[in-house]
């Protein structure tokens, strides 16, 4: 088990005008299970690959424990990697799939017996030990693959898109079983996703990356209250948080002809981007003018469409909540983002939590 220190990494592919990944500094905990999260061709590939010795390093540093392994192959990183094309041996048994890694290191055979046991046991795949991955369903090939990283007892796990070639019932499964084994197991892991839900319930702390930059790390849960920017905003959550045109005067904020009172006065002025989560905003005797336009039932709950003061805005409702044809909403201030509108980054706010605020000029 170790840490891994990212210091100020960066990666230029050969002959590419920009590079693919910069600016990259990331401390993980020994134990921690950390998820680069963003979208396709932000870098996070590229970064584990960098963590795994598969791509040359252009700048910076990456230290696994105390070891600098910028120039080691990645057989003498210790780590162990699952992808997602699991590339099983379609020859080998899964007993022979788990050994092979181990096979190669000339670990004694009676030590990867036992190994390929407990891996076997934890990851129930008892059963199958005898049976080429051709007899197996996808979930069990994937097992496999976790249960070949598994028996390397490696220092850190890296994952990139274990899951997604599995259909979306069995990544939910598959989602907690590696979860409950690297807590068991205590090894870091550094998992690449796109999928933000994956990215929300695997974390200790998200780092979503955006062309090649991190643009926040956190906590999920503080990260969604506290998007760093309007990137963060909608690509963290679903549905993305609704995103609005406003105008900052003093302590009010103009929407339209709507105007909130923020009961405090922002570190801004003039044109900012309002942000709101849909279940942020509640029906009410008065406050922001809101259209429905349609609703989806989610069964639990619906998101009804519409537009407030002719912009895009979606609620997130108890199924219960009658939809009217026109309605009101309020929201708390709390609840409310404001990001500056050229940067999209986050701009400082001191509301005072629980104020109601909304009314219409
Ligand atoms: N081998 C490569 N040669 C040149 N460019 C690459 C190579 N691999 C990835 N890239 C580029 O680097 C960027 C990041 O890619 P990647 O790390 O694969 O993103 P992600 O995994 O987030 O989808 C992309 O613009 C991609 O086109
Ligand atoms: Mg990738």
């Amino acid at each position: 088990m170790a840490s891994i220190t990212i210091t100020d990494v960066s990666k230029t592919y050969p002959g590419a005008p920009a590079p693919s990944v910069t600016g990259i500094n990331l401390s993980i905990r020994d134990g921690e299970f950390i998820v680069l999260v963003g979208p396709s061709g932000c870098g996070k590939s590229t970064l584990l690959r960098m963590v795994a010795g598969l791509e040359d390093i252009s700048g910076g540093e990456v230290r696994i424990g105390d070891r600098v392994v910028n120039r080691l192959d990645p057989a003498d990183r210790d780590i162990a990697m699952v992808f997602q094309n699991y590339a099983l041996y379609p020859h080998m048994t899964v007993r022979e799939n788990m050994a092979y890694g181990l096979k190669n290191r000339r670990t004694p055979k009676a030590e990867i017996e036992t190994r390929v046991a407990e891996a076997a046991r934890m990851l129930e795949l008892g059963p199958y030990l005898d049976r080429k991955p051709r007899a197996l369903s996808g979930g069990q090939r994937q097992r496999v693959a976790m249960g070949r990283a598994v028996v390397r007892q490696p220092s850190a796990f890296l994952f990139d898109e274990p899951l997604s070639n599995l259909d979306a019932k069995l990544r939910v499964t598959m989602r907690g079983e590696i979860r409950r084994l690297q807590k068991r197991l205590g090894t870091t892991a550094l998992y690449v996703t796109h999928d933000q839900l994956e990215a929300m319930t695997l974390a200790d702390r998200l780092v979503v990356l955006n062309g090649g930059r991190i643009e926040q790390v956190g906590a999920p849960l503080d990260i969604y209250h506290r998007p760093a920017s309007t990137f963060v905003a909608s690509f963290i959550g679903s549905p993305a948080m609704n995103l609005l045109d406003a105008g900052l005067e003093g302590a009010r904020l103009r929407l339209g002809t709507s105007v909130i009172e923020l009961g405090h006065l922002p570190a801004a002025r003039g044109a900012v981007t309002l942000g709101i989560r849909a279940e942020d905003l509640t029906p009410a005797a008065t406050g922001l003018p809101f259209r429905p336009d349609f609703i989806e039932e989610l069964g639990a709950q619906r998101l009804v469409h519409g537009h407030i003061e002719g912009q895009p805005v979606v609620l997130a409702l108890d199924p219960a909540v009658p939809v009217g044809s026109e309605m009101r909403l309020s929201v708390a201030a709390a609840r409310l983002h404001l990001f500056d509108t050229t940067s999209g980054r986050r701009i400082a706010t001191a509301a005072r939590p629980g104020l109601a605020v909304t009314e219409t000029a």
